[in-house]
Formats: C-alpha cells, structure tokens, sequence
C-alpha cells in the first residue's frame, strides 16, 4: 500500500511517500526555522501562511523523489492534531484536496502517535512496550499494548522537555530551537552546577521541568549579578544530566514495574544524543529503540507509516466490528 502523507502542524512544512507502513520513498521536509529564529519561536500567523506558499511544492517533489505518480497512491493521511491550529488547516486542506480531485480515501493522524511509529522505519514495534514520548510540546509515558492501542501513563505538569531546553537555551542567549544547541554544547561542559532534579515521588509516571527551567535562570542572573565568569557549556552540562538523569530513571522505572517487551523513545528530543548515551548505558536489561535522526524531529514519513497501521485497524473494524482504539487518537 502506498500512502501520501502530509504533515504540517508547526513549522516544517512536509509531504512523504510511505510503502506498506515500512518503507519511506520519500521525505520532503521544509522547515520554516530560519523565518521564525528572529521571534525567538514559531509565529503562529507567519507558519499558515508559509505552509501556504510551500505546500504545493512539497507535494511535487515528494512524488518526484519517490518516482511515483498519483495513479500508484492508494491513501492519502494528514496529521489532524495536536498542533498549531492555522498550520494544521493548511495540510489538513491541502490534503482533503488532494485527495477528492483524485478520488482517494483519507484518514487523519495523531501527530503523537506520528512520532512513535517513527521507530518503525527501522526497528519492529514489540508489544507491550513503554514509550518514552519528549517533543516540544509534549513529555508523556505511555504504554503500548499493541497497535494503536495507547495508554497514557503520565505526562508533564508543567513544561514539556523541549519546551524546557528551548527556555534554557534562551537564557543563555542561544538561537531557537535551542535543544540540539544545548546538546552539542552539553558535550563540551561540565556538569558544575547543582541543580534541582524534579523526581516528584508520589508521581512516578509525570514529570515537571519548570522549576529546574527556574533554577537555570536563577543561576545565571545571579552569576551575572556577581560579575562572575561562567561557561555556558557548563550550565548546559549541568542541564542536560539533571533532565536525561530523571527522565531515564523514571522511564526505567516504569519499563520494570510494567514489564514491557520494549522501550521506544519519540519526539523530537529523542535525538537528544546525551539522552540516547544514558538510555542504552542505564536501560541494559530491555530493548531501546530510537527513530533514525532524521526521522525524530517532525516530519510526513512518519505521519505515513502510522496511518499504514490505522487503516488497517479501521479495515478490520469496518469488517469485523472489532474494535481498536487509542486514548491518542
Ligand atoms: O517533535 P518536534 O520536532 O516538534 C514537536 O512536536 O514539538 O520537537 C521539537 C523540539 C524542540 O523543542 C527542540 O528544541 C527539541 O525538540 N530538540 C532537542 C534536540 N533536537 C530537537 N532537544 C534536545 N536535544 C536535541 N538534540
Ligand atoms: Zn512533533
């Protein structure tokens, strides 16, 4: 089966051709970064309209670099949400579109559950599994009991991990999106200061990272204050081993209390690589699995081979009355 997807809920504009939920033909990625760097973040007006102005595009060269025409499409999948709602209408439209000119069904898609089938481009989902789920906008455990079968576990209180490393990254005067920024940067530090680890323990499943966000800000104004010299990679440093150190802890944690088969790891802080070290190095005695890189951040492929499996599931519903729904969706 192969499928047109298309994915448009922040700022990269993207369009994949995806075979039989395994295959990526092709990836057209447009991100708008460069545009919205100056705000210090994503304007939400700005995005629309730049999705507007790309979208087509996308759709041409997505079909080129896959080689195909719209005769070999059998889907077409759009993310539905979460996400910015200006920027999801443009995909949304342009998708829905697409799709009736050509007489094609079409299928909506979590851009959550998008992230977690990422890892299905080159490892096998096995179930149950935990997945460990830290984008910019969201930090949650969830369990996987089988496909498109999502239990939340828990979530953030408060900001969500990338949230965080771009709040972070702000304050020390770094470019946005500061996250692989302050990662690069983490690598060349050292872990010198101390700071608050939010383990929350009568909450082992949330997480909380704006007080940590806090005690950064408190640290360098009052470094500042003093006039004391500091290093930005060492408070990038002493950053990202508080955030890896709970996250990984916590995510163990879970893995054994639930006996999984298998841990996932999405979103675009999964590319985190100082995340990915202390995963594999602490988590021996289960199977982590990641996106490929490119693949981590946001993207159609992934759009794609998600809703490989949806359509398959509302197949068998429509057949068979059987019934596989997800918290997610
Ligand atoms: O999944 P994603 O592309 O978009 C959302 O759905 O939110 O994630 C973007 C977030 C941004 O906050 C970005 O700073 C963060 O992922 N990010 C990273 C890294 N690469 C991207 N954070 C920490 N380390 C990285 N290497
Ligand atoms: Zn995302």
């Amino acid at each position: 089966m192969i499928i047109l997807s298309v994915e448009t809920s922040c700022d990269e504009t993207s369009v994949a051709i995806t075979k039989d939920g395994k295959e990526v033909l092709s990836n057209a990625v447009l991100s708008q970064i460069k545009t919205h760097e100056r705000f210090g973040g994503v304007v939400p007006e700005i995005a629309s309209r730049a999705h507007i102005e790309m979208m087509l595009y996308m759709f041409e060269q997505a079909m080129k670099d896959a080689n195909v025409t719209v005769k070999d499409i059998d889907l077409v999948a759009v993310t539905q949400g979460p996400g910015l709602i200006g920027s999801l209408l443009v995909g949304i439209n342009a998708a829905a579109t697409f799709a009736y000119a050509n007489d094609l069904p079409i299928i909506g898609v979590n851009h959550l559950i998008g992230h977690i089938y990422a890892s299905q481009i080159n490892h096998e989902m096995r179930f149950p599994s935990l997945c460990l789920l830290v984008s910019g906008g969201h930090t949650e455990l969830l369990l996987i009991k089988d496909h498109m079968d999502i239990e939340i576990l828990g979530t953030t209180l408060d900001d969500a991990v990338g949230e965080a490393y771009d709040k972070v990254g702000r304050i020390l005067g770094l470019n946005y999106p500061a996250g692989p920024i302050v990662d690069k940067l983490a690598h060349i530090g050292e872990i010198k200061y101390k700071l608050p680890k939010p383990y929350l323990k009568n909450e082992p499943f949330n997480f909380s990272f704006s007080g940590l966000k806090s005690a950064v800000l408190n640290l360098v104004h009052n470094m500042k204050q003093r006039n004391e010299t500091f290093k930005v990679e060492d408070v990038c440093a002493s950053f990202q081993d508080v955030v890896t150190e709970v996250l990984v802890e916590k995510t163990y944690a879970a893995a054994k209390e639930l006996n999984v088969k298998q841990v996932i790891v999405a979103g675009g802080v999964s590319a985190n690589k100082g995340l990915r070290h202390r995963l594999v190095s602490t988590i021996t005695d289960f199977e982590v699995i990641f996106p490929e890189f490119q693949y981590c951040t946001d993207q159609a492929a992934m759009i794609g081979i998600a809703a490989y499996y949806q359509n398959k599931i509302q197949q068998a519903e429509n057949k068979y009355g059987i019934k596989g729904t997800s918290s997610l969706a």
